[in-house]
């Protein structure tokens, strides 16, 4: 059946009235705040927070991806009492037959705090979107634990996938609020992509990593049975000379682990993995990132690498995010995205995730990559050859929310409002992708934000009139 002329040009008239008030109006300042004060850590006998009962038990039990095309998966795990076992009993769902892996056991010691015993191992060479259970823990004199997950779908462009974002989550009520609701979310998320600021421990006295036990404590009914891809940010620098703890990232690298030798990458800070129909690229802030370094070196290789035949989805994480009106850390990332940018741009990057900043905002697609230092020419423009550009910081980390914008709403920002909550995107195939974010409000997991997303390099329309839930 046609469209009637009449109607048609209504259509188009109202879409072109539509993008003109989303490009001259700044977009949406959502007046939703849900919460001014600050939360505070949650005390530590927190039933969140508990030790598994048992001599020696496994504790703070996390997975991260182990290899570059989701086939191997990195299994950690703390001893308190005493080393115990480096080995990973596993087996698949519809299977009798046992495997096991050896990994390796590592300590170290921040100021006067001493770890336990942390294991690493990987697990390899793994059936696609399969269900394997693990066992953890064997061996004569420690309580064994048993956990499970599944395996990503074999690479290829079609397949969906859906992933969670979670940034900035340390460890309060509202913490714990928006863990609570990234696991209820009837959206399943397969895979949390977390975008950095792990626990805060660094906010306690001396960096206190008891804080640090206890945020794997916290996460691990997420994390043991789902990958988190793992991002840093700067409270997981860790540098605190005047303590004598002048190593950055010592807590980070000792206890997290990520694929980046299988990436090329020559540091843990920044690596890629594929995964379903999306490519990830993990970006450190913190890390040096100008002209000739590793960092900038390996993203100079990394970028022309992705073939957008087999992983149709360019997702890039980093903490510091590069577009942010809000009053907190304006222009941090302006360093990097003069760097990166227009490479984002050259190589069709699809999203951006990014924290640090604690609340949410989401950009048009833009880029601002005309400047020289003599022309003038630095004001983000729409191009759809772009990222949108996300802030997901909203964890409920004991620093509280940022609520005070910029004014008026620059541009380029879609929406932006200050509460906490998490995300998910929901990849249907090569072109599209379904997002949402979801503010924490009383109790509840409310979508506040969503929008349909159009792949750069398969269907890269102009996605932003869809915006706006
Ligand atoms: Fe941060």
């Amino acid at each position: 059946m046609g469209v009637s002329r009449p109607t048609l040009v209504f259509c188009v008239l109202a879409a072109a009235v539509l993008k003109f008030a989303v490009l001259c109006s700044g977009g949406i300042t959502s007046s939703f705040v849900r919460k001014i004060e600050k939360s505070i850590d949650m005390p530590l006998d927190s039933d969140v927070f508990k030790v598994p009962p048992g001599y020696n038990a496994p504790q703070q039990v996390h997975i991260t991806q182990g290899d570059h095309e989701g086939k191997a998966v990195i299994v950690s795990w703390v001893t308190a009492d005493e080393p115990g076992s480096n080995i990973v009993q596993y087996w698949s769902e519809n299977s009798n037959q046992k495997h096991q892996a050896k990994g390796e056991m590592k300590t170290y010691k921040y100021y006067n705090y001493n770890s336990g015993y942390i294991h690493h191992c990987t697990i390899s060479n793994l059936k696609y979107d399969t269900k394997y259970y693990y066992k953890i823990g064997t061996g004569n004199t420690t309580t064994t634990r048993t956990f499970w997950f599944t395996t990503p779908p074999e690479v290829g462009p079609d397949v969906p996938y859906t992933f969670g974002f979670i940034g900035d989550l340390g460890q309060t009520h509202d913490s714990n609020d928006t863990l609570t609701h990234y696991e209820q979310n009837p959206i399943k998320g397969q895979t949390v992509l977390f975008v950095g600021d792990l626990s805060y421990a660094d906010n306690h006295p001396n960096h206190d990593n008891l804080r640090s036990d206890t945020w794997g404590r916290f996460i691990e009914r997420s994390v043991a049975y789902q990958p988190w891809i793992w991002t840093t940010g700067n409270h997981e620098l860790d540098y605190a000379p005047k303590i004598g703890e002048k190593k950055p990232f010592k807590p980070f690298t000792h206890r997290y682990q990520t694929p980046h030798e299988t990436a090329n990458s020559t540091a843990p800070f920044w690596y890629s993995i594929k995964r379903a129909s999306a490519y990830i690229i993990v970006l450190s802030s913190y890390s040096a990132y100008g002209k000739y370094t590793p960092q900038y070196r390996w993203l100079e290789e990394e970028l022309p690498k992705v073939n957008r035949s087999e992983t149709p989805w360019l997702i890039v994480l980093m903490h510091c995010p590069w577009y942010n009106s809000y009053s907190d850390h304006i222009l941090e990332g302006e360093s990097m995205r003069v760097m990166y940018e227009s490479w984002f741009v050259k190589y069709k990057v699809d999203l951006v995730f990014a924290g640090h900043v604690h609340a949410y905002e989401r950009s048009e697609r833009v880029s601002n990559t005309a400047y020289i230092i003599v022309n003038g020419i630095c004001t983000p423009g729409i191009d759809q050859s772009a990222p949108v550009y996300i802030t997901i910081g909203d964890g409920g980390n004991v620093e509280g929310l940022v609520k005070i914008m910029t004014e008026p709403q620059p541009k380029y920002s879609a929406y932006r409002e200050a509460s906490f909550g998490h995300a998910t995107l929901e990849i249907k195939n090569r072109t599209h992708a379904y997002y949402s974010w979801h503010r924490n409000q009383d109790g509840y997991a409310v979508k506040a934000d969503s929008m349909w997303f159009s792949n750069r390099y398969w269907h890269p329309v102009d996605d932003s009139t869809a915006a706006h839930s």
